[in-house]
C-alpha cells in the first residue's frame, strides 16, 4: 500500500484585492511505504503548503489525499493520529520547558507520560527536561521539535528543512538522526529541504517542485541519468596529448581539453576506461579522477 497517493492538488492564495496566486499546480505524488521521500525546491516554491495538504494541515482547492488508503480530506482526524510533522522553525511555547512542551503536545495527542519518556531518551534530551524552551539551541529546539513529533508513534512523518539555518556540524547530527529513526522505527519519512546533499544522502526518491509545479520525480541516479549529465573523468598527465584520438570512442558526450589537463564527460565511464587509458600510454599521468554528477547538477539543469 502507498503510504500517500496525492492526485491532481490545486491551491491558490489571495493575491491583493482581487488577484489569486497559485500556489501548487495540479501536483501528484505517490511515496512508497517505508521510504524516505525528499521535496526539494527553491525557497517559495510550494514545498511548505504541499506537505501541509499532506498532513492535513491545509486543505486544498482541489485535488485528492489518501493516506495509508484513508481519503484525508473526508476523514482528517484518522490521518491525524497516523501522521505528524516536525517544522525547522520549530515554534513552542517558549516559557515551557522541554518536559512541559511534550506533556502539553501528548495531553493533545491523548497519551500518557510513557510515551514522553520514550522520545526523551530517543532524543537525548533528558540533560534539557528542565530547560526552557527559548533557552535552548536552534538544534536542541530541532530535537525537540523531532521528538514532539514522534510522540505518537507516527507512521509517517513529514520534517520541514530540518536542517534549516543550523551549522554544518549540528545539521550532520540531525542528518543521522533522521536516518536512525527511519532505520530503527521502519516509517516513512517525507522531508522537504533545499540542501541538495541533504535530499542525496537521505531520500531514496525525490521529487523537484518549480513555482508549484513537479518538474520530476524520480531516485537521485535516475534523475542523473534522465538530465543525461554525464560522469567526468579529469587526467592531469605531463608531456604532450592529442585529443583527437578520443573522438571515436563511443560514450563520450564532451571533451575539456587544457594544458595538462583533461575532462572527459560520459554516460558511463566504466564502460570507456579502459579505451580511454591505452590512448594515453605515451604520456606521463599524474592525476586521474572519477566524478559524479550530483543533485545541484540536476536541479541547475532543470531551473533553466
Ligand atoms: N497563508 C498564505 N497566504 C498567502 N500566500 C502564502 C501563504 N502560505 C504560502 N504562501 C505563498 O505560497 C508560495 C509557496 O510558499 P511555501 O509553500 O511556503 O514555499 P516553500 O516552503 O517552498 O518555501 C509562496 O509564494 C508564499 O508566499
Ligand atoms: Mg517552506
Amino acid at each position: 500500500m502507498l503510504a500517500v497517493k496525492a492526485e491532481g492538488l490545486f491551491k491558490f492564495y489571495k493575491d491583493g484585492a482581487h488577484g489569486k496566486k497559485e500556489v501548487l499546480k495540479n501536483v501528484s505524488i505517490d511515496i512508497e511505504d517505508g521510504e524516505i521521500f525528499g521535496i526539494l525546491g527553491p525557497n517559495g516554491a510550494g514545498k511548505t503548503t504541499l506537505i501541509s495538504i499532506l498532513s492535513t494541515l491545509t486543505i486544498p482547492d482541489s485535488g485528492k489525499v489518501d493516506v495509508f488508503g484513508i481519503d484525508a480530506l473526508s476523514d482528517p482526524n484518522s490521518v491525524k493520529s497516523i501522521v505528524n510533522i516536525s517544522s525547522g522553525n520549530p515554534n513552542f511555547p517558549w516559557s515551557l520547558t522541554v518536559y512541559e512542551n511534550l506533556k502539553y503536545f501528548s495531553l493533545l495527542y491523548g497519551l500518557d507520560d510513557t510515551a514522553i519518556e520514550k522520545v526523551i531518551d530517543m532524543l537525548e534530551l533528558e540533560p534539557f527536561r528542565n530547560v526552557r524552551f527559548d533557552s535552548l539551541s536552534t538544534g536542541t529546539k530541532q530535537r525537540l521539535s523531532l521528538a514532539k513529533a514522534l510522540l505518537n508513534e507516527p507512521r509517517l512523518l513529514f520534517l520541514d528543512e530540518p536542517t534549516v539555518g543550523l551549522d554544518p556540524d549540528m545539521a550532520i547530527k540531525i542528518r543521522r538522526l533522521i536516518k536512525r529513526i527511519h532505520d530503527e522505527k521502519g516509517i516513512t519519512i517525507v522531508l522537504t529541504t533545499h540542501y541538495m546533499k541533504e535530499a542525496e544522502q537521505l531520500c531514496e526518491r525525490i521529487a523537484f517542485i518549480k513555482k508549484g509545479e513537479i518538474i520530476a520525480n524520480a531516485a537521485p541516479g535516475e534523475l542523473k541519468r534522465q538530465m543525461k549529465l554525464g560522469e567526468t573523468i579529469t587526467i592531469e598527465y605531463m608531456g604532450q596529448f592529442d585529443d583527437s584520438q578520443l573522438k571515436d570512442i563511443p560514450g563520450i558526450l564532451d571533451i575539456l581539453h587544457e594544458n595538462g589537463k583533461i575532462k572527459i564527460v560520459a554516460e558511463n565511464v566504466e564502460s570507456i576506461i579502459d579505451s580511454v587509458m591505452k590512448k594515453f600510454c605515451d604520456v606521463h599521468i599524474r592525476n586521474i579522477e572519477i566524478s559524479q554528477p550530483n543533485l545541484e547538477d540536476v536541479f541547475l539543469k532543470l531551473a533553466h
